[in-house]
C-alpha cells in the first residue's frame, strides 16, 4: 500500500465586510496614510463589528462544506488556531463545531500565534498520516480588535480581523503536506503579547486601567528576529528538500509587514509574481493570514504546485511547512 500523506483539498474563508482604511485610523490615532502604507504595506483592513472569532471561524466552515457538498457530520477533527479565543475555555474549535452541526466532530485549540496556522496544519497531518482520521479542518482565524488598543498607533494600525480553513484528507499520489520545520523561543515572549488575562496577570481593576489586555509589541526588536527567522527558516526548507528557486511555484508567507514578505522572498531567490501578497486588503489577521492567502489565490493553484508556507509570530513562533499542491479548482 502506497504511503499516506495528509492533503489539503479545499480552502474556504471568512472577512468582515467592514472596511477600516489608513485615513479611518488617522482620524483617531496620530498616524497617516503614507506611514503605515510605507511602513507595513497596509491601506485597509477589516474589522468585526457584531461577532466574535467562532463566528468568522463558522462562516468560512460553512462555506467550504457546501463547496465539497461535505456534511458536517462527516467531519472528525477541528483545530482552531487562534489567539482571540471567543473564551478562555472551553475552546473556540466547540464553539465552531456547535455553530456548524460538526456533532461527530472533537476538536481543541492551538496558540502560536501568527505561525498558529502552520503548527495546526502539521498536527492536523499527523491524524491524517497515522491513518485514524480522514477528514480534519484547521482553522486560522483571529477577531485582532478585541484586542487592539485604539489609542495605541504602534499597534492597532496593524492588524486586522478575519479567517479562514483548510480541509485535510489522506492522498496516496504523494501530495499534499511534505515536510515541516517548526521552531519556538519564549525567551522573545515580552516583545510581543498580551500581558494580562493569564495566570500571570489575572484580571484586576489595575490591570484593566493600565491597558494590560491589549497587544504590546516592541516593533523594532520583532521585526529583526521575523526577518531574519522566517527567511532561514524558509530557505532551509528548500534546502532540506532539495528544490531550488525555480522549484518553487508560490510563497505563502504570513502577511506582518510588506518588508518582511520582501526580505523572504529574496532570500528564497524568488520573484514577486510567486508570492502571494494580500496585505494591503486585511493587514495582519495573526492565525488567518495564511489560510486567506490560499483563499484568495485558490483558483490560480494547480495541482503539484511546490508551496512553501511560512510564518512568523509572538511567543516567538516561527517555522515553514513545503506541500505539494492537491487540486485543480
Ligand atoms: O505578526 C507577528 C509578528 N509581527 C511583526 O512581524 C511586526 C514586526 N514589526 C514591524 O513590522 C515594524 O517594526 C512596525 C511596522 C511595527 C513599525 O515599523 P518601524 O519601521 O520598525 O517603526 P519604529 O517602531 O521604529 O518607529 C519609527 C517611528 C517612531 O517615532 P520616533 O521614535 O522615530 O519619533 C514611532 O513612534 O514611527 C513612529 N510610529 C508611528 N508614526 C506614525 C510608530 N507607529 C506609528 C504610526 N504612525 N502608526
Amino acid at each position: 500500500m502506497s504511503k499516506i500523506t495528509a492533503a489539503i483539498t479545499a480552502v474556504h474563508g471568512y472577512l468582515p465586510p467592514n472596511v477600516v482604511t489608513n485615513h479611518d485610523l488617522a482620524k483617531i490615532v496620530d498616524t497617516s496614510d503614507e506611514w503605515i502604507r510605507t511602513r507595513t504595506g497596509i491601506i485597509e483592513r477589516r474589522k468585526l463589528e457584531n461577532g466574535s472569532t467562532s463566528d468568522m471561524a463558522a462562516e468560512a466552515v460553512k462555506g467550504l462544506l457546501e463547496k465539497k457538498g461535505i456534511d458536517p457530520l462527516e467531519i472528525e477533527l477541528v483545530i482552531v488556531a487562534t489567539v482571540t479565543p471567543d473564551y478562555t475555555f472551553p475552546s473556540t474549535a466547540n464553539v465552531v463545531c456547535d455553530k456548524t452541526g460538526m456533532k461527530n466532530a472533537w476538536g481543541y485549540d492551538l496558540n502560536s500565534a501568527c505561525s498558529g496556522f502552520i503548527f495546526g496544519l502539521q498536527t492536523g497531518s499527523k491524524f491524517i498520516e497515522s491513518g485514524t482520521h480522514k477528514k480534519v479542518l484547521v482553522i486560522g482565524a483571529d477577531m485582532m480588535s478585541s484586542i487592539l488598543d485604539y489609542e495605541d498607533r504602534t499597534t492597532c494600525v496593524i492588524f486586522g480581523d478575519g479567517g479562514g480553513v483548510v480541509l485535510l484528507e489522506p492522498n496516496e499520489e504523494g501530495l499534499g503536506i511534505q515536510d515541516a520545520i517548526l521552531r519556538t523561543d519564549g525567551s522573545g515572549r515580552q516583545y510581543l503579547y498580551q500581558p494580562a488575562g493569564g495566570s500571570v496577570n489575572p484580571p484586576t481593576v489595575r490591570t484593566v486601567e493600565e491597558r494590560m489586555h491589549f497587544v504590546k509589541q516592541e516593533g523594532k526588536t520583532v521585526f529583526k528576529f521575523a526577518v531574519t527567522n522566517m527567511a532561514e527558516v524558509s530557505a532551509e526548507i528548500m534546502e532540506k528538500n532539495n528544490l531550488k528557486s525555480e522549484d518553487v511555484d508560490w510563497l505563502v508567507p504570513h502577511q506582518a509587514n510588506l518588508r518582511i514578505i520582501d526580505a523572504t522572498a529574496q532570500r528564497m531567490g524568488l520573484p514577486t509574481e510567486k508570492v502571494m501578497i494580500n496585505i494591503q486588503k486585511y493587514g495582519n489577521t495573526t492565525a488567518g493570514t495564511l489560510p486567506l492567502c490560499l483563499w484568495d489565490w485558490e483558483k490560480q493553484l494547480k495541482k503539484g504546485d511546490n508551496v512553501i508556507l511560512s510564518a512568523f509570530g509572538g511567543g516567538f513562533t516561527w517555522g515553514a511547512v513545503y506541500l505539494k499542491w492537491a487540486y485543480n479548482s
